[in-house]
């Protein structure tokens, strides 16, 4: 595949990036990325979600800067500091958060991303939203393409997350049309690898941790939802891809494969070598749970050329490994 948009920067050492929500799963993980390219990465965090242990691991390079600080009351100085770019990644993402502290979440979604776009207009900047597949609700489409406009309840469990999200890819188009800013969108579908939180009630690091205890694994209905799993390296390529392409309409990020949960239940046994069982029970944490999610990544392949490349196996297996060290 020939690609078509994207235009990497020959050297990284002169360039910034400035990563909302460092400290949590998916944001360490981009700031890795960048600080290994030898750019300078500046960090921002409030510890919500995300762990310390990751702003340790990022602050053995000379070449990241971080500030502990709530995005939606105020951001760093940054008056003589030159910014190129701006990955907005600050949102607590679990469904355990949507029910225990859903209006930090609107809020980080609304406010603090307000904040980072007008950070971005002031620094002539380009900056990211990084939206979810979670903005097509319990989709009546399959797969998942971008100009499809989503089937969302707006007062329903996962409202908080599915609306502020939408929110903030409406008011980051708005900050392109009106103020010319640079920005860019993507959705995120489910995403793994190390550094999840072990109890964050996401699925894969919910199944993984009960299958290396040879604990039952639980199945919420009847696991005849399906899901599409990407590997955290494989996102993060995705997401550097569209920082780099030329188009400001969202992009689908993510891995096409497509298992129902049971599936996914019986792999994670298989390659783990468990000797756990799967059950089935009713639990509050299904209500509006989407019964199909596969993203339709067309757009991405077509203008960016990437496509991701680790499999399930091999990214469970290190993802596995991840959660053992822990023990
Ligand atoms: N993990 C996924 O599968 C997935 C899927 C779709 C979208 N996303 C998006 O990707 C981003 C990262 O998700 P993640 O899974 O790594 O979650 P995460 O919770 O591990 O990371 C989010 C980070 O943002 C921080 N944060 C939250 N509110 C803040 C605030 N007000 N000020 C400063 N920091 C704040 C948290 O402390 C945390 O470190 C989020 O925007 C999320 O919505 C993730």
């Amino acid at each position: 595949m020939t690609n078509t948009t994207c235009r990497f920067p020959e050297n990284y050492e002169s360039l910034t990036f400035f990563v909302a929500g460092a400290a949590g799963f998916i944001p360490s993980h981009l700031c890795e990325y960048y600080l290994e390219k030898g750019a300078k990465v500046i960090g921002v965090d409030n510890f919500i979600t995300g762990s310390p242990s990751n702003i340790e691991l990022l602050s053995k390079y000379k070449n990241f800067e971080f500030h502990e600080m709530d995005i939606t009351q105020k951001l760093p100085s940054l008056d003589k500091t030159k910014i190129d770019f701006i990955y907005s990644l600050a949102s607590p993402a679990s469904p355990i958060d949507f029910s225990q502290i859903p209006l930090e979440i609107m809020r980080v979604n609304s406010e603090g991303v307000w904040r980072l776009l007008l950070l971005a207009q002031q620094k002539g900047a380009r900056f990211l939203e990084a939206s979810t597949s979670e903005v097509y609700g319990d989709p009546e489409i399959h797969p998942q393409v971008e100009s499809y406009w989503g089937n969302v309840n707006p007062i329903g469990p996962r409202s908080c997350y599915d609306e502020s999200k939408r929110f903030a890819e409406a008011l980051t188009t708005s900050f392109h049309k009106k103020f010319k800013v640079d920005t860019r969108i993507v959705r995120i579908f489910n995403t793994y690898g190390p550094r999840m939180r072990p109890n964050d009630g996401r699925m894969i690091p919910n199944f993984i941790n009960q299958a290396l205890k040879n604990q039952e694994i639980t199945v919420y209905g009847d696991g005849a939802q399906t899901r599409s799993f990407c590997y955290i390296s494989d996102l993060i390529e995705s997401m550097h891809h569209v920082m780099f392409s030329s188009d400001h309409m969202p992009f689908n990020i993510g891995n096409s494969g497509e298992y129902t949960v049971r599936e996914a239940a019986e792999v994670i046994v298989k390659y783990l070598k468990s000797s756990s069982k799967i059950t089935f029970i009713d639990h509050h944490l299904l209500e509006d749970d989407p019964k199909m999610r596969r993203p339709d990544l067309t757009k991405l392949v077509t203008l960016t050329g990437y496509r991701a490349s680790v499999s399930f196996e091999e990214g469970l297996i290190k993802t596995a490994d991840f959660f053992r060290s822990l023990f």
